[in-house]
């Protein structure tokens, strides 16, 4: 076995471009959310279990299969998030930001842990940009949601995504529905169901829905649905959620089965799915909880919130060229450190000017210097020999036609964003 280190499986590195997506995908999240009011957020990425436990839900997978759980030099068990939603309450609770008097609307954007089995689409350390919206319990804030959610996605460039919606009652619909679910369950072929399904029956019966196991799948087809099971209240609130969908012009499917992986979700729950990718095609997933804020000790206050996976949507996005440095600046042979020194001070006053590039530092040969120049895709390459050096220019050569022309350094920066802009011309 070798010796040189490697990262842990399922926790990627990234580079320059896939990095350069996130960036993009940050930035494109920040000004749409802005929009609609939302101002960031950032919660540790260490809480102690309990949380968790109480937020997510003991019977989900993410709570007893996945989650990063260790005890600190106390005892104390702490764990890294697997999602973000139940940190951002505990902080809205202990600073005092969750209210039903008024509106919260807060991004979180940073990476997420959960013990899986890696595949493509699907990692053990991955990042989320997510939105939480505490306060309203009106169905213009469900409208809002998704529409922002659909907009973020669209703004991104994404195309061909499917939004899922279905609707998971309150406490006054929802019991009745899961003892009818229960006793459908339960007359089935008593060992028709996976063991998980069989013991889910009877603690969270709900979660059958979820369960991935391709015969659970097809055996539940005929479940019960629940959306026939909604209480006025529930059967109204969602009825207008679609009513403002239709409004936006945002098209959905209705899915029976959408019960979502985490037990908090009460009403509107959804999720954006993309058939590009295989099997790890949800990209976005949210819906409301109205009771976690006071499952979570807090007051009985209304949530609503989605989170995007971003290495699933980096998957998605378009092929962007990386941006070209504007220049490289090669010494030739014999300028000395004179020239060299030039070339420096060139480089910063055109990168105070505003440009990007770089200078060749190795002194060992111009044909590999211009070897760089080539490579870093520049426009322009600026060559300092030593008649220039003697005479304070520089030969600019345009890395495109090959021309070439003397220029003094003081007009470089001019000279540059022209030759630049007969280059976007052209293109
Ligand atoms: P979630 O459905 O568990 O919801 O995750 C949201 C999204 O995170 C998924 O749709 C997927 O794109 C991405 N994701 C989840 N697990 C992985 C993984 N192992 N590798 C790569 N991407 C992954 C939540 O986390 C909720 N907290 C969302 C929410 C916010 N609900 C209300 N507010």
């Amino acid at each position: 076995m070798s010796n040189t280190p490697t990262a842990i499986k399922g926790f990627a590195d990234m580079f320059s471009p896939d990095s350069d997506a996130f960036t993009k995908m940050e930035a494109v999240a920040r000004e749409l959310f802005s929009r609609y009011g939302y101002t960031e957020l950032r919660t540790p990425i260490l809480e102690y279990t309990e949380l968790f436990k109480r937020g997510i839900g003991t019977e989900t997978d993410v709570v007893q299969k996945e989650m990063y759980t260790f005890p600190d030099r106390h005892g104390r068990s702490l764990t890294m998030r697997p999602e973000a939603t139940a940190g951002v309450m505990r902080a809205c609770i202990e600073h005092a930001r969750a209210s039903a008097d008024s509106v919260t609307k807060v991004f979180t954007i940073g990476p997420m842990f959960r013990y899986e089995r890696p595949q493509k689409g699907r990692l053990r350390q991955f990042h989320q940009i997510n939105c939480e919206c505490l306060g309203p319990v009106e169905p213009y804030a469900d409208a809002e949601l998704l529409v922002m959610a659909v907009r973020f996605l669209e703004a991104l460039g994404l195309k061909d995504l499917t939004l899922h919606l279905n609707a998971l009652g309150c406490p006054q619909c929802r019991p009745a529905y899961r003892e009818a679910l229960r006793n459908w369950l339960r007359q089935l072929d008593a060992d028709a169901l996976c063991e998980d399904c069989r013991r889910r029956t009877e603690t969270n019966p709900l979660r059958v829905l979820d369960c991935k196991v391709s015969s659970c799948k097809s055996l539940t087809e005929n479940a019960p649905k629940i959306t026939d099971h909604l209480c006025p209240d529930c059967e109204e609130h969602f009825a207008q959620v679609r009513r403002l969908l239709d409004a936006e012009h945002i098209e959905y499917v209705l899915d029976h089965r959408l019960v979502r992986g985490l037990d908090y979700y009460t009403r509107t729950t959804f999720e954006i799915v993309s058939d590009a990718i295989g099997a790890q095609g949800t990209v976005a997933g949210g819906g409301r909880y109205d009771g976690l804020v006071s499952q979570l000790g807090g007051g009985e206050v209304s949530g609503l919130g989605f989170a995007c996976g971003m290495e699933r949507l980096a998957l998605l996005l378009p092929e962007t060229e990386a941006p070209r440095p504007d220049f490289y600046i090669v010494t030739l042979n014999g300028v000395g450190s004179d020239g060299r020194t030039a070339a420096f001070s060139l480089a910063q006053s055109l990168r105070n000017a505003g440009l990007k590039g770089e200078m060749g530092f190795s002194t060992r040969s111009v044909k590999s210097a211009m070897r760089q120049a080539g490579k870093s895709h520049a426009h322009c390459c600026l060559l300092i020999g030593e008649q220039e050096l003697a005479d304070g220019t520089a030969v600019i050569k345009d890395m495109d036609s090959g021309e070439q022309a003397a220029l003094p350094l003081a007009d470089a920066a001019a000279r540059i964003r022209t030759l630049i802009a007969s280059h976007s011309d052209r293109a």
